[in-house]
């Protein structure tokens, strides 16, 4: 292969690759929208949000097919966007100049990844947490809520909320959720092409605000149950 088409191709495969994390990463934004809505629930009492679990595990094997299409999302995002940065990196201790646009560039990607690799952390942990935990037995029971009855699901999420320490890792984390899809959505529109120049501008501002409403959307339910335990308490 000559070296024309040696970097032609190289240029296609890392556009095809920005291609792959743009729409992957959308899916995801998806999946994390419909996860906050659901989560909403936690405001309207124990039955509304172990009734909205319960109708997602009656899903059975459809259930299944769309957590493997999240996984397939997750893995091809995460191995592809770390591929793309690492790429980027190696590029930037190159002998050719660094611009002060690649220079702008490399900062917010330098986010990116931090933010990236504290939401994949923080992953695990929840999962470890909520899916994983233990949705019955005393560890359900809140003590605010009379401190008798077993409340599921939302009794293992409030007394994970009550504890300040696991609330604020889960602020800090869901900050950098925000942080992380608003820059994703602002640069996805330049990856798809997309839009003009100009709609870019109004794109950015819409992306900055969907980051924020995730984020302070999210943080609210720990805030809540941390104001509801040592603030207000049990007549609320
Ligand atoms: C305060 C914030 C959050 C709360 C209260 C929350 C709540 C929950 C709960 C209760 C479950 C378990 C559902 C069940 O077992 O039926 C769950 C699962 C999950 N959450 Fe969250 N979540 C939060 C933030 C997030 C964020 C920011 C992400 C993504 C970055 C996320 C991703 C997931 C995933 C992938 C699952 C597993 C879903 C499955 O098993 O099918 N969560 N979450």
């Amino acid at each position: 292969m000559s070296d024309t088409a040696s970097f032609s191709s190289r240029v296609s495969t890392s556009v095809a690759r920005e291609l792959v994390v743009a729409v992957t990463g959308l899916g995801l934004i998806v999946f994390i929208l419909g996860h906050l809505v659901g989560n909403m629930l936690i405001f309207a009492g124990p039955e509304a949000l172990n009734g909205y679990a319960e109708k997602l595990a009656s899903l059975g094997e459809l259930l299944w097919v769309l957590r493997l299409g999240l996984i397939t999302f997750a893995v091809l995002h995460i191995g592809l966007a770390a591929h793309l940065t690492w790429a980027n990196w190696s590029k930037r201790t190159s002998r050719y100049a660094v611009t002060a646009a690649v220079g702008r560039k490399s900062v917010a990607s330098q986010l990116m990844i931090y933010s990236g690799i504290i939401i994949l952390c923080f992953f695990f942990f929840h999962l470890w947490d909520f899916t994983f935990g233990t949705k019955t037995g005393p560890g359900t029971v809140v003590p605010l809520m009379g401190g008798q009855e077993e409340l599921g699901l939302f009794g293992l999420v409030w007394n994970s909320f009550a504890n300040p320490l696991r609330a604020a890792c889960y602020i800090v984390a869901v900050c950098c959720v925000g942080l992380h899809l608003s820059h994703a959505i602002a640069s996805v529109w330049v990856t798809l092409g997309v839009l003009t120049h100009r709609a870019t501008d109004k794109a950015d501002a819409v992306a900055w605000t969907i980051g924020v409403v995730v984020a302070l959307g999210f943080a609210s339910i720990p805030i809540y149950v941390l104001v509801r335990t040592y603030i207000i308490g049990q007549g609320a």
